[in-house]
Formats: structure tokens, sequence, C-alpha cells
């Protein structure tokens, strides 16, 4: 799957990795996803899953070398709002995730707006570039704890989508994937309930079916924020839920590949 229209049989699993692993680890845990029945399509597991891993920049053609045979794809954690060949030490550019067989790019990871300082303007901008070099971005947007306690959630989501849509328009959506990710489930180990994450996302298909009918059915909306294989199954049982966005999970195979076996609708 390389676009990112939505059909009910399919399961996106995305598996960010941050600022972990070292060559030996990283070959390990690939080694296994790849080697996996979810991988090679043995007959019990779904036919649909669709894995991509986001290592960080300096692994990115380490792990294409070791996943260029399978079906499981490559994205990158980052990537900077500025244009290609211009003077920026230490950015990398979308031009250049592109050309190390990127095809995805997460863009507005609460860790970047928290610890980073990137506003909706920085991350519409980066979410432009993607757009411009052809890699999908996975739009993170997620309201804080005090922001939910507040009950704001989908004031803050839908500002932090609309803020991308000034920017590059609904259509740039036509080919973007939005991740929801309350940042008070985060690397805690509370993750939102099912039902909560169904309404969040019910919600929000709602919003973007006034703007945009088609597009609003045909977004992916994955869930992150401390998934475990434990809540996998019905998390992914929500309709308005089609994958996950995995942290650290995604650094246990076991774990990781359970996660993408909890695939009831197309299991079932
Ligand atoms: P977590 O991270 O699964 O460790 O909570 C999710 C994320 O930050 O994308």
């Amino acid at each position: 799957m390389t676009t990112s229209s939505r059909d009910n049989q399919s399961l996106f699993i995305a598996a960010n990795w941050k600022m972990n692993g070292t060559k030996v680890d990283i070959l390990a845990l690939v080694r296994q996803i790849v080697s996996s029945d979810v991988i090679r399509n043995k007959p019990s597991t779904a036919p649909n899953t669709q894995v991509v891993l986001f290592p960080p920049f300096v692994y990115l053609q380490y792990v294409h070398e070791q996943i260029k045979n399978s079906p499981v794809q490559l994205g990158a954690q980052n990537l900077s709002q500025y244009d290609h060949n211009s003077a920026y030490t230490g950015e990398i550019s979308a031009n250049m995730l592109a050309d190390q067989h990127c095809q995805y790019v997460l863009v507005g990871h609460s860790e970047r707006r928290q610890f980073f300082g990137e506003t909706n303007e920085i991350i519409a901008a980066k979410f432009q570039q993607a757009v411009r070099h052809q890699l999908i971005p996975i739009l993170c947007v997620g309201e804080t704890e005090a922001e939910y306690r507040q009950q704001k959630t989908q004031l803050v989501i839908q500002e932090q989508i609309a803020s991308v849509i000034r920017a590059v328009g609904l259509p740039a959506f036509q080919r973007a994937i939005i991740a929801y990710e309350p940042v008070w489930a985060i690397g805690t180990g509370i993750a939102a309930t099912a039902s909560q994450v169904q309404e969040v996302h019910h919600h929000l298909r709602q919003w973007l079916a006034e703007k945009d009918r088609e597009i609003a059915q045909n977004v992916l909306l994955l869930y992150g924020g401390s998934i475990n294989a434990s809540y996998a199954k019905e998390l992914f049982e929500q309709p308005d839920v089609d994958g996950g966005l995995v942290g650290s999970a995604s650094l246990d195979a076991d774990q990781f590949l359970e996660i993408c076996r909890s695939t009831p609708r197309a299991c079932e």
C-alpha cells in the first residue's frame, strides 16, 4: 500500500523507534519482523497489514538494506521545513529522505512540538515539504493532559489540522495520514480507551466530511500512545481506527508482531 486510501480489510502499523537502537539491535529486530508470518503472509494472518518502520535518520539506509525485498516500508521521524540544497547545518530535507527510499515521514510528533518548539506553522511547512517530494506525511495531533481535562480535545486537534489545511489546502490530505496521539498517553503506559479513541476519530472524520466527504472517508486515522499487544485488538476493532503508531512496544519484536496480528477485520 503506497497510498493512504482506506479499506476495511487493512491495518496500518507504524513503528516509531524514536532515539533508540544500535546497528546490532536494529539488525535483530528487523530480521525478526521481516521473517515473521505477518510479513510473509502465512494464511492465519492478516493479508493487508502494512508495516512501516521509522528508524533514526542515521539508520535509514541500513534498515532499507534489510527490508528492501519485503513488503515492509520505510519512513523518517522528522524532516526540515526548508528547501533542499540550502545552508541549514544538521537538517535533513524531504528530498534527501525520498532519495533514501523513505515513503513516509512523521510530521508534528508531540515530542517535536514539546521539546523542539515546533509550532503549527513550522509543522505546516514540514508537511508541505513532504507533499512536494511525494512523501506521505503522517500528521501527529493530540491534546495535553490539561487540555483533555478541559474537554478541549476536538478543538485542539482541529486547530492542529486546520493550520496545515490553511498552508497546503485540503486536497493534500488525499495522500496523507493523521495520527491521533494524546500527549498524556505517550510513553506513560496509560493508553486512551478504545471507545475514547473511536469517539475522537469519529468526530474528526465528521469534521473533515463537512469540508470534503471523500477525503474524510479515505484518510487513514491512526491512534498512538502506549499501544500494547493486550489492548491492540480492541482498539483496531473500532470502525474509525485504521491502525496504530507504536512507540516503545515497537522495540520488542514479539510485542510488535503481536500488535500487527491484532487485525480482527482481516482475521475473522
Ligand atoms: P508510545 O509512543 O507507544 O511509547 O507511547 C507512541 C509515539 O510516541 O508515537
